[in-house]
């Protein structure tokens, strides 16, 4: 369904909700300016209503997380089951049937689906904890406190996080306390990133990086595809220097990619895989999963874990990710990925325009590359004013992003694509 013609954005119950969050919200946090943001008041499938009553369709599945649809069905009624039954247990404590089902299941979808052993699981609440989880884990299993990471790499804002995440301007304010631990590498282009990056590598002092993080597609980095063969380069790197491989699949888990985690594509088994976002399509749960062997580093639990949180293993989250994973094992999700991302593709490589410098992606995760962060903000304001929800990524902010529902219908595709086609 197109957008309802939009005639006033943002509305007047959205600017005075944006007056209220200017005086009582950090005025770090959301950004307010006369023409945003729009507030939401529900979604369904590819569409989003705004305070106002504006409809809008939704390029951006909500930073990813709402592959399977804002509103699924069978995850809502799966939400709505458990809350009525039991609404918070005792993570580590006294913890609940869901908590392990989910465990397992996690180990079916990843290390055991991947012919490599069992995978344990540390479940956690935000993207940026399963990205600490993994670094404390590597920390542990081989003693070496020093990692590798890439620039532009995104694995969120904690303290812990912030050691990978490769953003100048996410950093510097929190310099002084952060160690100086990471070596960084740039992110392989495609083309002959890769020469680039084993001579990266060759001069990493030999033996002395405990862990490499990184994403296989670059997502707030603005949808870098690293040329074929990156994975499978560091996999190999990893193994010969006694370092582990964390896979951070936040963003691009749960056929984003087209295939179920990205990393498939490349036939590369990762030692720790992070996991967040899409995992239950909407309710805060997170997961580091590792080989057995590894997880193993932990030592055993004699009655107070070194690592957990009040709401780790969330009744609610664990039965929503169930009913996700659920819906995720059934074909038709992949089917309906390709379908819709092979069509969005095709929009997009017609677009031909002068400041149109790239068009890049997989799956159902693309990009569209500007000449300057103005010009994309300006299409994000078009769209926004035409009824589409799009973001703009990147370090320069000039990448058009599209991560939309999977079901999103080729009527709203070519609707959002004619608006950057009259730019
Ligand atoms: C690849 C990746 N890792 C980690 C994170 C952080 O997740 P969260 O914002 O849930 O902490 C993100 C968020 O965008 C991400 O894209």
């Amino acid at each position: 369904m197109l957008p309802d013609l939009i005639t006033a954005v943002p509305g007047p119950e959205s600017l005075r909700l944006a007056g209220e969050l200017r005086r009582y919200e950090s005025r770090n946090v959301t950004y307010l300016a006369e023409d945003w943001p729009v507030f939401w008041e529900r979604a369904e499938g590819a569409n989003v209503w705004d305070v106002d009553g504006n409809r809008f369709v939704d390029l951006t599945g909500a930073f990813a997380v709402a592959g399977l649809g804002h509103g699924r069905a069978e995850v809502v009624e799966a939400m709505t089951k458990q809350a009525g039954k039991l609404l918070h247990g005792m993570g580590d404590v006294h913890p609940t049937r869901l908590k392990a089902e989910l465990c397992r299941t996690l180990s079916e979808m990843t290390f055991e689906r991947w012919g490599a052993g069992v995978g344990k699981t540390v479940l956690s609440n935000s993207g940026f904890e399963a990205v600490e989880t993994a670094l404390k884990t590597a920390l542990l299993a081989t003693g070496r406190p020093k990692i590798l990471a890439f620039e532009n790499g995104y694995h969120g804002l904690g303290y812990g996080a912030l050691l990978g995440t490769g953003f100048e301007k996410f950093r510097k304010p929190f310099e002084s306390q952060l160690s100086d631990l990471t070596t960084w590498l740039p992110y392989p282009a495609a083309g002959d990133g890769l020469d680039e990056l084993r001579g990266g590598l060759a001069a990493v002092e030999n033996g002395s990086i405990g862990a490499v993080l990184v994403e296989p597609i670059q997502g707030r980095g603005g949808v870098v595809l690293p040329p074929e063969g990156f994975l499978k380069a560091l996999r190999t790197w990893c193994d010969e220097q006694g370092a582990l491989l964390i896979v951070d699949e936040i963003y691009t888990g749960f056929h984003r990619t087209g295939s179920l985690f990205a990393c498939e594509h490349d036939g590369v088994v990762p030692d720790l895989i992070c996991l967040g976002k899409a995992l239950s399509g909407g309710f805060p749960i997170s997961a580091c999963v590792g080989k057995a062997e590894v997880m193993d580093a932990w030592p055993e639990s004699t009655g107070e874990a070194l690592h957990t949180s009040t709401f780790l293993g969330h009744p609610v989250g664990c039965a929503m990710a169930l009913e996700a994973l659920r819906l995720h094992r059934d074909v038709e999700t992949a089917q309906m990925v390709e379908d819709s991302g092979q069509r969005l593709e095709k929009l997009l490589r017609e677009l031909e325009m002068p400041f149109i410098s790239e068009v890049r992606g997989r799956g159902i995760m693309w990009g569209v590359e500007l000449d300057s962060g103005e010009r994309a903000m300006g299409i994000v304001m078009d769209l926004l004013r035409a009824g589409y929800l799009a973001l703009p990524g990147g370090p320069e902010g000039k990448v058009l992003c599209f991560s939309p529902p999977f079901g999103i219908g080729e009527e709203e595709l070519r609707g959002a694509v004619g608006v950057i086609g009259k730019a």
